[in-house]
């Protein structure tokens, strides 16, 4: 990061600690409607504009280390499946046969030349191309090049893979911007995937995603977690087009180290000033990444049924070399679960609550305007003209959106 924009985030927080109301002008934020949370014709329209068409992170490239891996991944509802290719490239298809739609793919992950179908043994090569099928003899008018795979758009920053269900979607790095020269100043490419857990809660997937885009709430679920250390009176928001945007909250001591780092081999390269905060950047819809000197948790948040969702944590870590993680993890890893935990405890009940005639809407302050912003996204990807005009946010924000992220000229770069 230039030194330029470390200085306006410092800035930021001081600005944000001595303040004693929000800043001049900054407008009231209508309620978010009950109803965006429950309704089922909203949540068909969620899922359609808005799941359906964001580039999501999926993989990192650990978990198709060599040519011919593959890895089944649904997180969107759909059958995919990655699959390392004989030229590196890792691809994403449609884990769906075009015979008549058996899984290609049957085990959660392995390794094949091509893959075959269990059903009638048609055969596709790595490209997804149909090279082989039983008795063609039988198939009048049969063009073989027109029944590949089905594949999905896939791209990547360094060793982090992104899906997109859309076929017209934008180039992942125009999609992201800031977010995206953020994430490429982290160097991807020098980290491993440390471990991946996921985590079932009865919510809304909007329901936990609000929790972690605002500090608000540190004083009362982390009070004896990151309340300790982190000061959320000084957090700095930055609010980014289509939806993205960053939250910076310091230190409650200048130069305070996670004591869980210790023995850990920090990330190489990489600005001192990301880890001696909690930098953390939400990729819209549904990633957030709070930075830390040793690693990289990503947070991802993915939508089940209306009222069901799974939290997933991936940690990324510089290379440790040969041999196991170090053990220190475990006990990282553990933590990390525990500040989850605090997270998730109210998330069911307050989907009973939403879905109640106790629940109208939610008023939003200043510090949780992430939140609005993300809404107000949402709303776009929709169109407002297909919702009722009681489930529309109206546009408050669009005077505090930036479009840029003041990175390093070598970040910069866009990877090749
Ligand atoms: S469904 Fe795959 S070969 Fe028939
Ligand atoms: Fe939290």
């Amino acid at each position: 990061m230039k030194p330029e924009e470390v200085a306006r985030i410092k800035a930021g927080h001081v600005f944000e600690s001595s303040r004693t109301a929000p800043p001049n002008a900054f407008p009231q934020l209508p309620d978010i409607p009950g109803g965006r949370y429950v309704d089922p014709k909203f949540w068909e329209l969620e899922k359609k504009n808005l799941w359906k068409k964001s580039w999501v992170y999926a993989i990192h490239s650990d978990e198709v280390p060599e040519k011919g891996s593959f890895v089944k991944w649904e997180r969107l509802g759909e059958p995919l499946f990655f699959f390392r290719g004989e030229d590196e490239k890792v691809r994403c298809f449609y884990n769906t046969c075009r015979h008549r739609g058996a899984p290609v793919v049957t085990e959660d992950k392995g390794q094949a030349r091509g893959v075959s179908c269990k059903y009638h043994g048609w055969t596709y090569n790595w490209k997804g191309e149909l090279i082989n099928l039983r008795d063609k003899r039988d198939f009048v008018g049969l063009d073989m090049s027109c029944r590949s795979l089905i594949e999905v758009r896939c791209e990547n920053i360094g060793n982090w893979y992104f899906v997109n269900l859309d076929a017209n979607a934008e180039p992942l790095m125009d999609y992201l911007g800031p977010v995206g020269q953020g994430l490429l100043e982290l160097k991807s490419e020098t980290m491993r995937l440390v471990d991946k857990q996921a985590i079932e809660v009865k919510c809304n997937v909007k329901v936990l995603l609000d929790a972690f885009l605002e500090t608000y709430h540190l004083k009362s679920i982390h009070q004896n977690t990151v309340d300790r250390f982190l000061d959320h009176r000084g957090t700095f928001i930055t609010l980014w087009d289509k939806g993205h945007s960053r939250m910076v909250t310091p230190f409650k001591r200048d130069g305070w180290v996670d004591p869980g780092t210790k023995g850990l081999k920090e990330i190489e390269g990489i600005d001192p000033y990301y880890v001696s905060t909690n930098y953390s950047l939400n990729a819209y819809p549904n990633l957030v990444t709070p930075l830390a000197p040793a690693g990289v948790p990503f947070l991802l948040f993915w939508p089940g049924e209306i009222d069901t969702m799974t939290v997933e944590v991936h940690w990324f870590a510089p290379d440790w070399g040969p041999g196991p993680r170090p053990e220190v993890w475990d006990m990282r890893l553990t933590n990390f679960v525990k500040i989850l935990d605090e997270d998730l405890q109210f998330a069911d009940e307050i989907q009973k609550s939403v879905e109640s005639s106790g629940f109208e809407g939610m008023p939003l302050s200043y510090q949780e305007r992430r939140i609005y912003h993300w809404h107000e996204e949402l709303d776009r990807r929709i169109g407002q003209e297909n919702l009722p005009e009681d489930q529309r946010v109206k546009f408050m924000l669009k005077d505090y959106i930036e479009n840029s992220l003041d990175v390093s000229d070598e970040a910069a770069k866009q990877p090749a």
